[in-house]
């Protein structure tokens, strides 16, 4: 692979992701010389203005990324688990944003932040390298840190989450219903299974009969285990969605293995990469939706002891065995494009630094 600029296919490009990852290369002046879009047959032929530019779109076909040293893929696991494979086989690096293969004893699942050094032992031509789910890398961006400095005995964690999560259709949902329910009309579910206008309900993904958990809620429990390397992490999720255009929050709860002070907990998340505290106790100011959305960083805060752990009282320093906080990120960024530039990013200075 040339050290830059690669060539750069993004399937998936007239997506919310596709067309997010355009905007931070934008923001970076990638060449567009060095930018192929792809999508489905519906929109090739269409086009979509880049920097000073109007790049056209593709069909991703079988041989299409031909010629590509790095391929970003947000169209969904159908599409990553066809073209995927034999693009990596043919020496391209495949950045997937899908669950297709997240799971791959094989496949690296990244948050540069939080392990990327697993990279370093990979070769730098062609393979898959995994996105995690959003909800997953918002949860792990705010919780690495506490796992460093503490330890995490166990979390529980229930979600807020966007409708963009589920694409640009959802998005174009809620807008349309909200319009049509202030009009005095009835929401019409189509992408949801209830209206997602004025309503809070169960995350949209199947419901496994025999656990009672939903695909979203197992996501998170797997890729928390793989990412930290502790398969016996103990992490109890709920997923829910809210009708929120962009940015999913958590409410999180943490029991430590040792104990510390609100003040060394708060201190632990200070100066972790991409994570922003926003706790104003007195302004009620704390991490919202709206404040992550459009951003890059992860924000955290309502940080606060759990008082219903044991606390341990020693050198006249009270320290706590569980805190509560919240978080928001932009699903869309950091929870999708952005993490995904992030690991091109570290592929790139690991092709650079083995010249
Ligand atoms: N949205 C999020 O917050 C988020 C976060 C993390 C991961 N992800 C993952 O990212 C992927 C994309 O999500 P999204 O929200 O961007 O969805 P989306 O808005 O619905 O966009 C889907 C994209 O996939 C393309 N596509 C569909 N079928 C295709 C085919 N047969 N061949 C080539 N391209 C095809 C679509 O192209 P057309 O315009 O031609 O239909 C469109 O560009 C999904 O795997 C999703 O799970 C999403």
């Amino acid at each position: 692979m040339p050290a830059q600029p690669p060539i750069l296919a993004i399937v998936g490009a007239t997506g919310t992701v596709g067309r997010e990852m355009l905007d931070i290369l934008a923001s970076r002046d990638y060449p567009a010389g060095a930018v192929r879009l792809f999508a489905s047959k519906r929109s090739a032929g269409s086009t979509i203005a880049y920097c000073d530019e109007s790049l056209t779109v593709n069909e991703l076909t079988a041989g299409a990324l031909a010629g590509v040293d790095i391929a970003l893929f947000s169209a969904g696991s159908e599409v990553s688990r066809r073209f995927a494979p034999p693009a990596a086989a043919s020496g391209v690096v495949v950045i997937d944003n899908s669950s297709a293969f997240r799971m791959e004893p094989e496949v690296p699942l990244v948050i540069p932040e939080v392990n990327g050094e697993i990279l370093d032992r990979g070769d730098t031509q062609g393979g898959i390298i995994a996105n995690p789910n959003c909800s997953t890398i918002i949860l792990l961006m705010a919780l690495t840190p506490i796992q460093r400095a503490f330890g995490i005995k166990r979390i529980i964690v229930s979600t807020y989450q966007a409708a963009s999560g589920a694409g640009a259709a959802a998005m174009r949902e809620l807008s349309d219903q909200s319009a049509d329910v202030l009009a005095g009309r009835d929401a019409r579910p189509a992408v949801f299974h209830e209206p997602c206008a004025f309503n809070v309900f169960s995350h949209n993904t199947t419901v496994d009969p025999a656990t009672g958990r939903n695909i979203e809620e197992q996501k998170m429990i797997e890729e928390t285990r793989k990412i930290w390397r502790d398969e016996k992490m103990a992490i109890s999720t709920t997923c829910i969605r809210v009708p929120v255009l962009r940015a999913h929050a958590e409410s999180i709860n943490v029991e430590l293995h040792r104990a510390a002070s609100e003040a060394r907990f708060r201190a632990a998340l200070t100066d972790f990469p991409g994570l922003t505290i926003v706790d104003d106790r007195e302004g009620n100011d704390f991490p919202t939706s709206l404040k992550a959305a459009g951003g890059d960083d992860v924000l955290v805060g309502r940080i606060r002891p759990d008082s219903s752990l044991p606390k341990d009282v020693r050198g006249g320093e009270t320290a706590h065995f569980g805190f509560d906080l919240f978080a928001a990120g932009d699903q869309l960024r950091k929870g999708a494009a952005l993490n995904a530039i992030q690991i091109m990013d570290l592929v790139r200075q690991r092709v650079t630094s083995a010249v």
